[in-house]
């Protein structure tokens, strides 16, 4: 396994490329050194993955970001970060995880770009949805899900729905460590199996084009689907 390789080079990145003066880093960088103090498990994007997200959202002047999955507010904090004016609205579950990430965004000074919205994702999504019917609330430029893997097709096919047209949707882990190729794999995983079943219903969705991206680093091997709505 090359895995000590794969953090290596992700130092050396972060060493040459996250180094400018007008950056966040050490701000954001707390947050993840501030979630793992608190317990909160070591499955946050890398520092590269998310600020891969956040010069996407940059590049697409992006200013209504939605995010399915808060845990420490790591991404939230990240993506805020592209623009002055974006605002994130980020959903999360775990009422432990909701607190942490507002006493971590409060700390980083980011808590007016990002609203935490507390519940399952399964519900607050349609309730979003029903006020962007009723003009209450812009659709969403930039769209990343991150939460559990069971429900990623549910989870995008309501992304796509409150998604502008030309929008980006990425999910995370869609790799799963390769898993994700083998139908046996998903008879063992019911993760693998929603990875899966995400990958094979966004292929037949007509309002998206998509494709996957495989990335190694200090979070080993997984990847990002990549999807723009029509
Ligand atoms: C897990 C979840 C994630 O979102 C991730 O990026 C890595 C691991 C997990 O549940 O194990
Ligand atoms: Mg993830």
């Amino acid at each position: 396994e090359t895995t000590p390789r794969f953090i290596s080079v992700d130092a050396y990145i972060k060493t040459h490329l996250h180094c400018s003066e007008k950056g966040y880093y050490d701000v954001l960088e707390n947050i993840n050194h501030d979630s793992l103090a608190a317990g909160a498990p070591d499955i946050a994007c890398s520092a590269t993955q998310a600020k891969f997200l956040m010069l996407l959202a940059r590049a697409c002047n992006a200013k209504n970001i939605l995010e399915v999955g808060t845990m420490g507010g790591y991404s939230a904090a990240w993506m805020s970060t592209a623009d002055p004016e974006v605002k994130v609205t980020t959903i999360e579950r775990r009422p432990e995880f909701v607190e942490l990430a507002a006493k971590n965004l409060a700390k980083a000074g980011l808590s007016s770009r990002v609203e935490i919205l507390t519940g399952l994702a399964l519900e607050v999504m349609p309730a979003l949805l029903t006020e962007m019917r009723r003009k209450e609330r812009a659709p969403f430029d930039f769209v990343f899900i991150d939460a559990n893997k069971e429900d990623g097709l549910e989870y995008f096919t309501l992304a796509v729905e409150m998604a502008r047209p030309r929008a980006i949707i990425i999910v995370d882990n869609v790799i799963w460590n390769g898993k994700i190729a083998s139908a046996d794999e998903a008879e063992k995983d019911a993760r693998v199996k929603g990875i899966r079943k995400l990958i094979e219903g966004t292929g037949v969705n007509d309002l998206v084009d998509a494709t996957a991206i495989q990335t190694v680093g200090e979070k080993n091997y997984d990847g990002f689907l990549f999807a723009v709505k029509n």
